[in-house]
């Protein structure tokens, strides 16, 4: 074998190696808690800690929901020698890790490649490698990676009237994290946010994005979630193990969304193999909230081995059918009533290729609702949502 061609199979070995790291890290979509969308700026090491203790006490990590993910807003300045060190919020955010650790869990962090967050803490710009470091010391494992002051700092200042350059900046930074990462020696799971500027379905996955976000922000709105949760038709062939779209974390027992509302969001984010990071204040939530939360046969939709994203089958109106394919030939179907009063919505059998007939069962009612001949007629509460499983 000449020089070359052994450089070439190295480096293809490596390719492969961490690409299978890649897919060990986020074989399923992640599932967790993250601070952002009840504390957002608030959040503090106490919150941090009560919300690892009530993963535990509620039974929502044994029903897969892992990662404690400290959003923005826990950064202080850095140390004479560029360190990123934590502000007064979080004393110790090694101890933290080992507290959240000690709880058979695991802890995320934020930051940006831009020289600020989106709340304008120190960002990670010029000083990636040192925090991908500093992350691995801290025992961190998972990374939000946030966009923000990439934009006007860097993309529109070195990249004015030129798009393409600015895109490629843009990935250029996320890669370079990703390599800082894999270089600091613990696999931390990479989670990129950029709000789907330039699609990032299309390149996240060779930059070692174990998820993207999709779309804007969320908010504790029916009108905002389903803007977001059903705009994501047509992305499910870039979804897979290891590398997942993400519509943004859930809202569930925030605000004021209604039970059906909070169904709606759950159904969808499940069919959409979605990251699951609850997003509500865990240490008082209503049992309605946990009961959707941890309800085993929705995770298990999302978290299928298959690994495949649902997708829209049809729309008509107010009313719209999604189906995701699960192992073994099932399929699980949520059929949504968008509109302001209750309507039967009826699935044809054949729609979603079960021609011959299925036995079906009804998730958020936890019943079987035996065997069906050609179509299934349900009454859909407005703003609610159905989701069945079928099988041959
Ligand atoms: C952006 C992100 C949010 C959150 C905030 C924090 O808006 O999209 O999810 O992380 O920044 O500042």
């Amino acid at each position: 074998m000449t020089y070359v061609s052994r450089l070439l199979l190295a480096a293809v070995l490596m390719s492969v190696t961490l690409h299978a790291q890649e897919t060990r890290l986020a074989a399923t979509p992640p599932m967790g808690w993250n601070s952002w969308n009840y504390f957002a700026e608030r959040v503090d090491d106490k919150d941090v800690r009560a919300a690892a203790d009530a993963l535990v006490s509620t039974g929502m990590r044994d029903a897969g929901y892992i990662y404690v993910n400290i959003d923005d807003t826990w950064e202080g300045k850095r140390d004479t020698k560029g360190n990123i060190q934590t502000n007064s919020k979080f004393p110790d955010m090694k101890a933290l890790a080992d507290y959240v650790h000690s709880k058979g869990l695991k802890i995320g962090i934020y930051s940006s490649p831009g020289p600020k967050t989106c709340a304008g803490y120190e960002g990670s710009y010029g000083h990636e490698a040192q925090d991908a470091k500093t992350y691995a010391q801290w025992g961190i494992d998972y990374l939000k990676y946030d966009l923000c002051s990439f934009i006007p700092e860097v993309m529109e200042k070195q990249a004015r009237h030129d798009p393409q350059k600015a895109d490629e900046l843009m990935k250029q930074a996320y890669d370079k994290m990703h390599k800082a990462l894999v270089a600091s020696d613990r696999p931390i799971v990479f989670s990129l946010c950029q709000y789907g500027f330039d699609a990032p379905w299309q390149w996240a996955p060779s930059i070692g994005g174990n998820s993207w976000r999709t779309t804007g922000d969320i908010s504790a709105d029916y009108d905002r979630i389903t803007l977001i949760g059903f705009s994501q038709a047509g992305l499910s062939t870039y979804a897979g193990p290891g590398h997942w779209n993400d519509p943004d974390m859930l809202e569930v027992g925030n605000g004021k969304l209604t039970q059906n509302e909070n169904l709606t969001h759950m159904s969808l984010w499940v069919l959409l193999a979605a990251p699951l990071l609850a997003g509500n204040d865990l240490s008082h939530m209503k049992p309605q909230t946990l009961s959707i939360l941890t309800n085993r046969e929705a995770i298990a939709i999302d978290q299928d081995s298959l690994g495949v994203q649902g997708d829209r089958v049809t729309e008509i109106g107010p009313v719209e059918i999604w189906a995701k394919p699960l192992m073994g030939g099932k399929k699980a179907i949520g059929l949504f009533n968008r509109g302001e009063s209750a309507l039967p919505i009826a699935l044809k059998l054949s729609q979603v290729d079960f021609a011959g007939g299925a036995a079906a069962r009804d998730v958020w009612n936890a019943k079987d609702l035996g065997r069906l001949q050609s179509s299934y007629t349900v009454n859909v509460p407005s703003h609610g949502a159905a989701l069945l499983v079928l099988s041959k």
